[in-house]
């Protein structure tokens, strides 16, 4: 359809959520790679070994993407916990075209350069065939990994549900006010100590109260 203005484009996403979502998709910035800023791995990776996190604990990636860093964060727990402890994984992102590529779970071999290769070997298929260059999370560690729809701006109404929330490399794209909306909803869905994980560019300082900074990027409610 062709409209004449920016602003017919505008009122024409107003009413149609369809192709608000198609504008979504299309101006997020979906950038993420496999083990992304490692030392929020280590740190997780400390935090089991040393008991301070439960082997049921619950994580989510509340700025997933194409899946990269869930995935992550299930290859680490499956390797360090087993595949069948108590431990979930849930991930969720504004744009829905990653999310049906993050439930696939199918990516070049180009990007698994950064996967440990012991993880690599042990819960990653390469492709045979057409699908020769790629390799595919295997799918039970894939069911480990909950991907759904949630806008960050929105509040969810269940409460205390994680012990740890990667919300990283999105901060970036709010204002200060969104900013502060956005970190108080994920506190209130964390539970009391657990740990929130930002992107090592970005910093909470001074935005919320009752929170301890652990390390660079790595907050604790108290
Ligand atoms: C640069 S990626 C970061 C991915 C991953 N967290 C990482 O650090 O590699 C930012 C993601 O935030 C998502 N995003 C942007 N605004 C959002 C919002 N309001 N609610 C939920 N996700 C949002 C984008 O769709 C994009 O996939």
């Amino acid at each position: 359809m062709q409209l004449a203005s920016y602003d017919e484009y505008f009122q024409r996403i107003l009413q149609n959520s369809a192709e608000a979502q198609t504008a979504v998709n299309l101006l997020t910035t979906n950038e993420t790679y496999f083990f992304r800023e490692e030392a929020h791995f280590a740190l997780l990776e400390e935090l089991i070994t040393s008991k301070v996190l439960p082997a049921s604990l619950v994580v989510w990636s509340a700025a997933c993407a194409s899946g990269e860093e869930p995935y992550s964060i299930a290859l680490l727990l499956a390797s360090l916990l087993g595949s069948d402890a108590g431990w979930k994984v849930d991930a969720s992102d504004v744009n829905t075209d990653v999310l049906d590529l993050a439930r696939q779970g199918i990516y070049p071999l180009s990007r698994a350069a950064r996967i440990p290769a012991p993880l690599l070997k042990r819960y990653c298929l390469k492709g045979i065939g057409k699908d020769d260059g790629y390799f595919r999370i295997e799918a039970q560690l894939r069911q480990r990994v909950n991907f759904f729809y949630w806008n960050l701006l929105q509040a969810r109404e269940s409460k205390a549900a994680y012990d740890v929330i990667y919300l990283r490399n999105v901060l970036i794209y709010f204002d200060d006010k969104a900013k502060v909306k956005v970190i108080n909803h994920l506190r209130r869905q964390l539970k009391p100590g657990g740990f929130l994980m930002v992107g090592h560019a970005e910093s909470l300082q001074g935005r919320v109260a009752g929170m301890e900074a652990l390390r660079p990027g790595c907050y604790r409610f108290i």
